[in-house]
């Protein structure tokens, strides 16, 4: 089991945009797990490459109640988004302790690689629709709180510079 640093806000290379992945060998086999491992070890839903410093596309997920149904996505692409939008309390690995509400497609059907590079679609809503989202944007170099106002995300950037200067202690 191997545990990957995660990137904290604002750091910039969390704005990096993702490139694609030629194929699945056994190096992102390797990423796979190391990531999957990352995840429920930090109790998150969802983590995307680019929050470990990988700028590839590349995310796992896990919205189930026993941890036990991980999702793998590589180059995933929207195929489909529904009208209807809500807005959901989000938060992210990358910005710890923070909450806020951000408005999502409340269903979206997105097609990507699984583990093994096959080819699927998956038509998701809820929770992992959300979630599906905000990774997805991680790919593209963009982080939750940059859906909030300049003010709350100003308050945020201080707040997390604050945390880890005492951390760096
Ligand atoms: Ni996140």
């Amino acid at each position: 089991m191997a545990l990957l640093p995660i990137l904290c806000y604002p750091d910039p290379r969390l704005h990096t945009v993702a490139k694609p992945i030629a194929r699945v060998d056994a190096r992102v086999s390797q990423l796979v797990r190391d990531m999957l491992d990352t995840m429920y070890d930090a109790n998150g839903i969802g983590l995307a490459a680019s929050q470990v410093d990988v700028h590839e596309r590349l995310i796992v997920i896990d919205v189930s109640q026993e941890r036990k149904q991980p999702l793998v996505l590589i180059n995933p692409e929207l195929v489909w988004t529904s009208e209807a939008t809500h807005l959901n309390e989000e938060g992210c690995l990358s910005v710890p302790g923070i909450y806020d509400g951000v408005v999502r497609h409340d269903e979206v059907h997105v097609r990507a690689w699984d583990a093994e590079g096959q080819s699927r679609t998956i038509e998701a809503n809820e929770l992992l629709a959300v979630c599906i989202q905000h990774e997805m944007d991680h790919l593209m170099g963009k982080v939750f709180v940059e859906y909030l106002s300049p003010l709350k995300r100003n308050r945020i950037k201080t707040k997390m510079r604050k945390a880890q200067r005492e951390d760096a202690r």
